[in-house]
């Protein structure tokens, strides 16, 4: 809820807050960031995910992701593909900002089913 209020969101207004648990204990928030090249818009879910990783966490107990809207936002399909592949083990939680006690909760398998995922031999394991 703190971190949706540092939205940089001036086209849609929609502002956008998550935090992610890493298992180290550390809560990394993020909110959306809007460009007027709309396409370069990114989500308040990425942002918690990108700095917690270029921090160096690697791996993660959960998600919880705010907007004002009934139920909740959804995560986008390329928030869902990154969440697949740094995040798996979250449980995501998932809730209205104006009515933040009703709270649905979701697998990344619930949220992306099949992800894709490159053949390990491409993976650079010190990486
Ligand atoms: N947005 C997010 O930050 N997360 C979501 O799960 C859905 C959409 C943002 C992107 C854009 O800044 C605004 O909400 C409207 O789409």
């Amino acid at each position: 809820m703190k971190a949706r209020l540092r939205a940089v969101a001036p086209y849609s207004g929609f502002q956008v807050g998550a935090a992610l648990l890493a298992k180290s204990g550390k809560i990394y928030s993020g909110a959306n960031v809007e460009s007027a090249s709309y396409g370069l818009t990114c989500c308040a879910e990425r942002i918690a995910l990108f700095k917690a990783l270029t921090e160096g966490e690697k791996e993660f107990e959960a998600m919880a992701i705010v907007a004002p809207m009934a139920k909740g936002a959804m995560p986008c399909g390329a928030c869902r593909q990154l969440l697949a592949e740094y995040a798996s083990e979250v449980s995501v939680f998932i809730a209205d900002s104006r009515q933040p006690s009703a709270i649905r909760e979701f697998t990344v398998k619930e949220l992306l089913p099949g992800a894709f995922q490159l053949a390990p031999a491409r993976r650079n394991k010190s990486c």
